[in-house]
């Protein structure tokens, strides 16, 4: 029992009375904890991001709350030392701050990974802060925020860094759909932990500082022997137009977070609320006679869908998302009449706002965040038809188009659909068409809506008579206007019911404000199913 004694109190020559301590006021107190406090709050090397050209995670976190709002939990959480060697426990945060704080007056949750500390690398105590303020996230039915810049696993902490990552990315599947959630990368963001921004719904990169890819370029080079600098391997250019990965590009943090909290303004906080709405703004009565001069009657004349988009959305305000990936398929949240609202329109500047591929994957995961968090959606339609060629068939455009047509067939949010001028094919049926279930279809009389276009039809349909004809050119000429006469005029699909309404352009804007009025209260009850099966 001696020895039980030892192990409990020290040895025996240490445990002598000691005199009775006078306890600490709670002024030493407070004065103790703000002190200590201030050396957390100042330890992050300010000046080794600036440096290298980077704000520090306290100020990033300053510049995307609301002034004074930000409560940070775990300040003091750190890496415990071994038993015997307290001098080996790590700095407090363990290099990310957490907690959360609000954007416009809405309360999010937030982390902000410190480079300055280790890197900003990965570790159980970091990992667990990161879980904690997800937990509440999702308990709280907040938005989650994530400023990354990080060198990954952290490498000293072994398979604890691994199983610490394996704990965000299933609450992130767990919180998808329920909350938002937004990955902003300001740094490093390599290997696995390249895969939360992946899971996040939108994910922001910084120009020059931001870089993401599951192996560096040393790794590239011992594999394959290939040179890349990280700007090429993962750069900002690189994830924002040829892997799709950034959702937004920046040219700096500061405008990046403002970025960040323009999109949080337009998100309800969870899946349960609708977005925050503004004041209407009399969209039912606004005549846009601009609209009526953007688009050429002509079909193959382009034009930017972005004109049209500025007139219809409140104060022509709108915020793109994949700018610069996909630009044949033009997708933005705006307002209109003070209604959040998701833009989907063909883009004839790109391509002749053909779909192909990446634009049917872009448009069908917008579609799907706003059916997820109750965004109405409105389809804006000039499109020529799918890509056509090898390159597409091989790279599986039935799979990505397929995609597409999935996520219109299953969004139940209010939809509405203006077809601006061409309409073919299977690219009519999958731009929300009355038979995938649009709420309201509108077309402009430049409309242009057939299977295909009419030389097409005419060489298909027509092949034989062709053949036998003296003159095949003429009867050529005669037949196509014969099927554009017939079965392309503006008011062929009206006729049918399949368009509701052949509308002046200039009313564009209050023909669709008022259909969202109507539509704001539409209930449509889905199936129960564990989930469905999205050809990915
Ligand atoms: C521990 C790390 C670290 C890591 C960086 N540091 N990455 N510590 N684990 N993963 C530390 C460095 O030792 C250094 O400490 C400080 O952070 C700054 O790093 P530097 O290399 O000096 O900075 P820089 O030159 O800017 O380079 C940044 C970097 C590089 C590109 C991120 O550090 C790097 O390549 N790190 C390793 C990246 C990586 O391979 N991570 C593991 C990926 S695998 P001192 O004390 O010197 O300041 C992974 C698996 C996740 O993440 C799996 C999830 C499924």
């Amino acid at each position: 029992s001696d020895r039980l004694v030892d192990v409990l109190d020290g040895p025996a020559e240490v445990r002598r009375p000691r005199p009775p301590l006078a306890a600490p006021t709670m002024t030493a107190l407070r004065e103790r904890r703000d002190e200590l406090r201030d050396r957390i709050m100042n330890s992050g090397a300010v000046e080794r991001q600036r440096s290298l050209g980077k704000l520090s995670a306290r100020q990033r976190l300053e510049a995307l709350l609301d002034e004074g709002t930000f409560l940070e939990f775990d300040m003091y959480r750190r890496r415990p030392g071994a038993p015997g060697d307290p001098a080996a426990q790590g700095p407090h945060t363990d290099g990310v701050i957490a907690g959360f704080g609000s954007i416009e007056g809405r309360q999010v949750c937030v982390y902000a990974q410190d480079f300055s500390i280790a890197g900003g690398s990965l570790g159980e105590a970091h990992a667990a802060k990161i879980h904690k303020v997800m937990d509440l996230a999702l308990s709280t039915g907040s938005p989650i925020i994530g400023l990354n810049d990080s060198g990954g696993a952290r490498i000293q902490e072994g398979v604890m860094a691994l199983n610490g990552y394996g704990g965000i990315f299933r609450r992130q599947v767990q919180a998808s759909g329920v909350v938002p959630q937004i990955s902003v990368v300001l740094g490093p963001c390599a290997g696995g932990a390249a895969y939360s921004p992946a899971l996040a719904d939108f994910t922001f990169m910084v120009r020059d500082i931001a870089k993401m890819y599951l192996t560096g370029p040393d790794v590239v080079a011992a594999v394959s022997g290939e040179q890349v600098s990280h700007e090429q391997l993962g750069g900002a250019r690189v994830h924002g137009e040829l892997s799709g990965v950034a959702t937004f590009v920046s040219d700096d943090e500061q405008s990046c977070l403002e970025d960040v909290r323009y999109l949080v303004s337009m998100l309800p906080r969870n899946n349960l609320e609708q977005p925050p709405r503004l004041a209407p703004r009399g969209a039912a009565t606004d005549s846009r006679p601009a609209l009526a001069g953007i688009v050429p009657s002509a079909s193959n004349k382009p034009y930017d869908m972005r004109q049209v988009i500025a007139e219809v959305v409140d104060d022509g305000a709108y915020l793109e998302v994949h700018e610069g990936w996909a630009p044949n398929v033009v997708c933005a949240l705006a307002r209109i009449d003070g209604d959040v609202v998701g833009l989907v329109g063909n883009q004839p500047t790109s391509s002749a706002g053909v779909l192909d591929t990446v634009a049917s994957q872009k448009a069908a995961r917008f579609v799907r965040f706003c059916d997820a968090f109750n965004i109405a959606l409105v389809t804006l339609v000039d499109v020529p038809g799918f890509l056509p060629g090898t390159e597409q068939e091989h790279g599986g455009a039935i799979r990505h188009g397929a995609k597409l047509m999935y996520a219109y067939c299953e969004a139940s949010v209010p939809r509405v659909q203006v077809i601006v001028r061409k309409a073919y094919g299977g690219a009519y049926i999958v731009m929300d068409s009355r038979s995938i279930g649009t709420d309201i279809s509108l077309a402009w009389p430049t409309n242009e809506i057939a299977v295909m276009g009419a030389d097409g039809a005419v060489n298909i349909i027509h092949r034989k008579q062709m053949a036998a004809a003296d003159d095949p050119e003429a009867l050529r000429e005669q037949l196509v206007g014969r099927y554009k006469d017939e079965l392309m005029h503006s008011y062929y699909a009206a006729e049918r019911g399949l368009v509701d309404e052949v509308i002046d352009p200039a009313q564009t804007r209050a023909v669709v404000a008022r259909s969202l009025a109507l539509l704001r209260d539409k209930h449509r009850p889905v199936p129960q199913r564990k989930h469905g099966n999205i050809p990915l």
